[in-house]
């Protein structure tokens, strides 16, 4: 997964989170590309949910601090996704299986690129008016 310009929100704490996002997931596609150790992609996914979890508190913490009209809407975004992942993991568990990784890979390269270039993009004129920078 490649970080873009287009990604950016230019707001510096959120932009290192994101980078941040991206790399983690980087480490999860070489993972499962090396070999298939699902202790080693559990890992990662731990990681990536903790850092997930710690960057959405991030965004919903200047969400309430200024009001933000979207915050239900958006918070629930961030849910959703960490419940998708806590599913998707559930199923590998299940399965014994690494195979599940790779539709998982999908959903977060889809969902982080879109997620970051809609929904993050729209709160950036609103916390920047509130001296969020
Ligand atoms: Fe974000
Ligand atoms: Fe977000």
């Amino acid at each position: 997964m490649k970080w873009d310009a287009r990604y950016l929100v230019d707001i510096q704490a959120i932009d290192d989170e994101h980078k941040q996002l991206f790399e983690i997931v980087n480490r999860l596609i070489s993972a499962r590309s090396d070999a298939s150790d699902l202790t080693h992609i559990f890992e990662i996914l731990n990681e990536l949910t903790l850092f997930a979890t710690k960057h959405f508190e991030t965004e919903e913490d200047f969400m309430r601090e200024t009001n933000y009209p979207e915050y239900l809407d958006h918070a629930s975004k961030h849910m959703e996704f960490k419940e998708k992942i806590l599913h998707f993991c559930q199923r590998a568990m299940e399965e014994g299986s690494a195979d599940i990784v790779d539709d998982l890979l999908l959903f977060l390269r889809e969902w982080l690129e879109d997620h970051l270039q809609k929904e993050d993009q729209e709160y950036v004129n609103h916390f920047k008016a509130h001296n969020i920078t």
